[in-house]
């Protein structure tokens, strides 16, 4: 049904228009005014629900495919049945909203809004949020291949030209820097547990029993070696369910790059000149001056 639905928008073949709520970007037609109301203001959080929060391109996939694994004690046959995005939907999105209705409790969400849009029934309710975040460097050279292949996405043009337009946060979803200082307000909080890519990178199955501690599962090694195994970039590029190869060329188009494109930590380094470095780093010390946590690629 979700194929079908998106197979016969038209409106898809075409770059989109950004449309703003409450002054970020949103891209229809899979974000309307009406699907971001309902999820800020209408969407019941229920507090066995877990939330799989990013940035885009900062490893929301792999997280799905952590959070998939980690409910079924290892077992793959869910992941490898079902495309990712039934298992955990994008619950701001007019598609994700209709998928929810059949996603059974204890549920798994994934979500992309920055932290004064999302859900209030969340702040009220033992719902937990897993923020996953990465070297915004890499987050932008991730965006803009991404850029080139998701048709709701306007095409990021030059890499120069994008460098601007990500730093003034001009893209869906808005500044990274006002979307990591808006949700790592919550540190410290029992129910939200931040994590980098890189160290996802560095050490998935040390990660992966920091996620199932906090998540209260408790798995046997076997499980944890099944988590590890099917969710390394290999094994997500190979699974047709977490691939987004059953989507239409027309809504995203993996014949101009991958969406498993690279699936490695400093790649912005074989794209910004030595300026361009400079100049993320200014806007960044600026934009970060008040945010008193320090990540590694600050350093
Ligand atoms: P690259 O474009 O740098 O390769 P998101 O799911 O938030 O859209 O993030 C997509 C990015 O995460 C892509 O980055 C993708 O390759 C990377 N990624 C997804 N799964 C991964 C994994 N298991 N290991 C490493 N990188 C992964």
């Amino acid at each position: 049904a979700y194929l079908s639905n998106i197979q016969t928008r038209s409106s898809y073949k075409m770059p989109s228009q950004y449309f703003q709520y409450k002054g970020i970007n949103f891209s229809p037609p899979s974000y309307t005014p009406e699907s971001l109301n309902f999820a800020e203001n209408e969407f019941q959080v229920l507090d066995d629900d877990v939330y799989n929060v990013t940035y885009p391109k900062s490893g929301t996939s792999w997280m799905l495919e952590i959070l998939s694994l980690i409910r079924n004690n290892g077992d793959p046959t869910w992941a490898r049945t079902v495309p990712n995005w039934l298992r955990c939907p994008w619950y701001e999105t007019v598609e994700g909203q209709e998928q929810m209705k059949d996603v059974e409790p204890p549920r798994a969400i994934c979500s992309h809004l920055p932290h004064q849009l999302f859900a209030k029934s969340f702040f009220s309710s033992k719902a937990k949020i897993i923020y996953t975040l990465r070297n915004p460097k890499d987050v932008m050279v991730s965006l803009f291949y991404f850029s080139k292949i998701l048709c709701l996405y306007q095409d990021s043009g030059t890499f120069e030209e994008y460098l601007e337009i990500f730093l003034k946060g001009e893209v869906p979803y808005g500044s990274w820097f006002d979307h990591v200082k808006g949700w790592m307000k919550m540190k410290g909080q029992s129910n939200f547990f931040y994590i980098t890519y890189e160290e996802l990178l560095k050490d998935l199955r040390g990660s992966v029993v920091r996620i199932c501690k906090f998540l209260g599962r408790d798995l046997d090694d076997t499980a944890i070696d099944s988590v590890v195994e099917n969710s390394t970039f290999k094994a997500l590029k190979e699974n047709t369910m977490s691939n987004y190869s059953l989507l239409p060329t027309s809504f995203m188009d993996q014949t101009k790059g991958s969406f498993y494109r690279k699936g490695v930590s400093g790649d912005w380094k074989n794209h910004f000149t030595v300026a361009q470095s400079e100049h993320f780093d200014r806007v960044y010390q600026e934009k970060m001056k008040d945010c008193d946590i320090k990540f590694f690629w600050e350093i």
